[in-house]
């Protein structure tokens, strides 16, 4: 089949065979990926800006993890369900985890997606404090498994769980209150994604975790678009000092494949495993290949790309002042561009997109464009993609 008709066959198949998740999918056809690009069909290369939503922070087809997945292709793949045997690339994953958090934690569960780490943390949370309140915050985005998804305040989406869900609004101090001594946990993106990429205040995430200790509620950090250096750290809750009791990994840490992890102390662990053995298992949870390239991928984050975060925000920031630009929220390279107007949103996505470089909106904030490129990308290339919002500003807003 010539390059055409394929390209054709893969199109109408993707309309005809896959479930969608919106009636307007972009359909982007990808032919290939290499560094911070993308190649369509015509083999033209489109700047990621987006990073697979937080995943590829090492941008596409790294040489370093390609080894290191294959060197295990060739050991072995998958050979029991989680947790059951020793399997090297697992076990050294975990040890790097914990020792990057300076041993604030001291053990791992793998789990294959963000939406299970947080599964998995509200599970803990109800069976450890045997309490049935969640606190969660307004706008927050935690997943779309059942339980994940009723961490969504919007009423459409919830459902019925036997928990009760109480919110909070991020950042407000007054809000507070509502954790009580019925709460077993509260759960929270230190930056909140979906939101538009917006930071706790050192005092919001101070007062909670001192509410949260005082009254022996598990605070729970999700941190599945946060970590991995995303934001100039290795973990996010390290520019804050605030330590939660659960830190919640995914996205990005299987450099590029899939892989979650959900991080706590033995006491907290020991309620699935000693006091409700069983109560809680994957099959595919810590795949050996997922750690192997997650292995390869954090070294390259912490030796050689964490370091340039910074200056690239600061290159970013420098450079994005406009009069439609009303400021630039997050940290590191997780920036949200919030406009002064909803409507230009999607004049900036589309007029970029022209200029090969792919933007995106958030969720849950209509007014901000998402700004994650790969942490690899160079000066240069913030620079044009700098440039290219200026020019959508200036020539189409
Ligand atoms: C902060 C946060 N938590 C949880 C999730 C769910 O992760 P997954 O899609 O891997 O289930 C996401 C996904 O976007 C997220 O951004």
């Amino acid at each position: 089949m010539n390059t055409d008709n394929k390209k054709r066959v893969s199109k109408r198949f993707f309309w005809r065979y896959l479930a969608h998740t919106s009636t307007k999918p972009l359909a982007f056809y990808v032919k290939k990926a290499k560094g911070i690009y993308l190649y369509n069909e015509e083999d033209q290369p489109f700047i990621d800006c987006i990073s697979g939503i937080a995943v590829s922070n090492l941008g596409h087809n790294s040489q370093f993890i390609k080894k290191s997945i294959i060197k295990q292709l060739s050991d072995y793949t998958h050979t029991m369900v989680y947790g059951e045997h020793i399997q090297d690339p697992q076990i050294l994953l975990a040890k790097k985890l914990v020792e990057l958090s300076d041993n604030k934690f001291e053990k791992v569960y793998f789990t294959n997606s963000g939406s299970e780490s947080v599964d998995l943390a509200l599970k803990l949370s109800l069976l450890y404090t045997r309490r049935n309140k969640i606190i969660a915050c307004y706008n927050s985005y935690h997943g779309s498994t059942l339980a994940a998804c009723s961490l969504k305040y919007t009423k459409k989406h919830r459902n019925f769980m036997s928990f009760e869900v109480d919110f909070i609004k991020f950042n407000c101090l007054n809000d507070l209150k509502k954790i009580d001594k019925n709460t077993a946990c509260v759960i929270i993106e230190p930056i909140q994604g979906e939101a538009g990429y917006i930071p706790a205040t050192l005092e919001f995430l101070s007062e909670l975790k001192e509410i949260c200790d005082r009254n022996k509620i598990l605070l729970i950090f999700d941190e599945i678009q946060t970590a991995l250096g995303r934001t100039g750290k290795f973990y996010a809750y390290q520019h804050y000092n605030v330590v939660p009791d659960i830190l919640l990994l995914a996205k990005a840490l299987g450099g590029g494949l899939p892989l979650g992890a959900v991080l706590s102390s033995k006491k907290i662990f020991a309620t699935i495993s000693s006091k409700y053995p069983l109560s809680h298992l994957t099959t595919f949870g810590g795949n050996p290949l997922s750690c192997a390239s997650a292995n390869a991928a954090i070294d390259l984050i912490v030796n050689k790309y964490i370091k340039t975060v910074p200056l690239k925000e600061k290159i970013v920031r420098s450079l994005l002042t406009h009069p439609l630009i009303k400021k630039v929220n997050g940290i590191g390279l997780m920036l949200g561009i919030e406009l002064q107007r909803s409507d230009v949103v999607e004049k900036v996505i589309k007029y970029c997109y022209n200029d090969k470089i792919l933007l995106d909106w958030f969720l849950l904030n209509n007014k901000s464009i998402r700004f994650a490129p790969p942490l690899i990308i160079k000066e240069d290339e913030l620079k044009k993609i700098c440039l290219s919002i200026l020019n959508a500003l200036n020539n189409c807003c």
